[in-house]
């Protein structure tokens, strides 16, 4: 079925030979991305503080994809990133890696939080998500859908159909903890104000950022970070890199799509989409074998950013894949020589 169907994709044509190559048991892919996001990290990084989104998001895109082509996979851009700001793109479609490993879905954001690090504000990660080829929903119909995220205590009870008091009870319940005691991560817009009404009525707290909600879908499935939920309206894309993270972390992402328009509206039940469709993490990536990695840009409450020293350049990162539910963090010392290539050019 093709993707602008709006059905999650067909993936029982993956062939064996492609699922071996994924699955060696010696191979951890997002190892090999760790390098990717670090590089994307590191040259986005230098543009930290300096009020140009553009550039920094052009700097990263240029360092993924120089990156990219050296990892031993055949893979293909189906989260592009750029469109919305029309800053420099990976674009849908692009192949991407050394194309002689398994078939691969790649979802790329060179920066998540490209206003955090204009602004030098906390938050701001490279990322990028892998999986079986045909497995990740095909977001271009509709830029936003409403989440809700929580970890795994309350995975199985939350829906996103149901009054945002009965899901904050249910999580509290789920947790052994009380509503008051409830942190809801919650992106700071216009557009979120009944929401968080609700959620304070229900008695739970608010916990705003200003952007990052694919960080702030991490805190929410994470054990120890003090944010037991994610909700509101934020960008499809991001919900599906975040979809591919909960696969490892466990937890729930749950999204329904947000047409903003009436004309997009009609492009997505053109393209097939049930707009009350409550879609899981399993409908955003139907692979159990997704490899996420993710770099610090700037610092934040889940990694620190990138520190530019006088002879080194050091990073943080985190690293999951979802088969065998391993999560590292790779603190990483780079010669700085080697990266003058990527730094800012004014
Ligand atoms: P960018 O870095 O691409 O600008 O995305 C940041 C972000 O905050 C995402 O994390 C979030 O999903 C989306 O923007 C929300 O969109 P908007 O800023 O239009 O509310």
């Amino acid at each position: 079925m093709a993707k602008a169907s709006g059905a999650t994709n067909n993936y029982s044509t993956l062939s064996s030979s492609l699922a071996v190559g994924l699955d060696e048991p010696d191979r951890n892919l997002a190892l090999e991305l760790v390098r990717v996001t670090e590089a994307a990290a590191i040259a986005g990084g230098h543009w930290v503080g300096f009020g140009d989104k553009n550039k920094a998001d052009g700097a990263a895109v240029d360092a993924m994809r120089s990156f990219l082509s050296t990892v031993h996979f055949n893979g293909v851009v189906v989260i592009g990133e750029g469109e919305k700001d029309e800053a420099p793109m990976l674009f849908n479609g692009e192949r991407v890696g050394d194309g002689s490993g398994p078939e691969v879905d790649v979802a790329v954001d060179p920066i998540d939080g490209t206003r955090l690090t204009a602004l030098g504000i906390n938050n701001a990660l490279a990322v990028l998500a892998v999986a079986e080829r045909g497995s990740m929903f095909d977001p271009s119909a509709v830029f936003y859908m409403e989440k809700l995220v929580t970890g795994p205590e309350a995975a199985d009870m939350v829906d996103l159909r149901l009054p945002v008091k009965q899901n904050l009870h249910l999580i509290a319940k789920a947790k052994g903890v009380k509503v008051n005691q409830l942190n809801v991560m919650i992106l700071d817009r216009d557009r979120h104000r009944p929401l968080v009404e609700e959620i304070r009525a229900a008695g739970a707290r608010t916990k705003f950022i200003m952007d990052g909600d694919v960080a702030g879908a991490i805190a929410a499935a994470r054990e120890g970070t003090g944010v037991d939920a994610l909700m509101g309206i934020g960008g499809t894309p991001e919900g599906i890199v975040a979809a591919c993270a909960i696969k490892t972390l466990g937890g729930v992402i749950q999204g329904r799509l947000w047409p903003t328009s009436d004309e997009e509206k009609q492009k997505a039940l053109d393209a097939g989409h049930d707009l009350d469709r409550v879609l899981s993490t399993n409908d955003l990536v139907t692979s159990d074998n997704c490899y996420f990695a993710a770099t610090g840009i700037t610092d934040g409450d889940l990694l620190q950013g990138v520190r530019y020293k006088k002879d080194k350049v050091y990073t943080q990162s985190i690293v999951m894949r979802s088969k065998s539910g391993t999560v590292r963090f790779v603190d990483a010392e780079h010669h700085a020589s080697k990266w003058e290539g990527y730094a800012r050019q004014v």
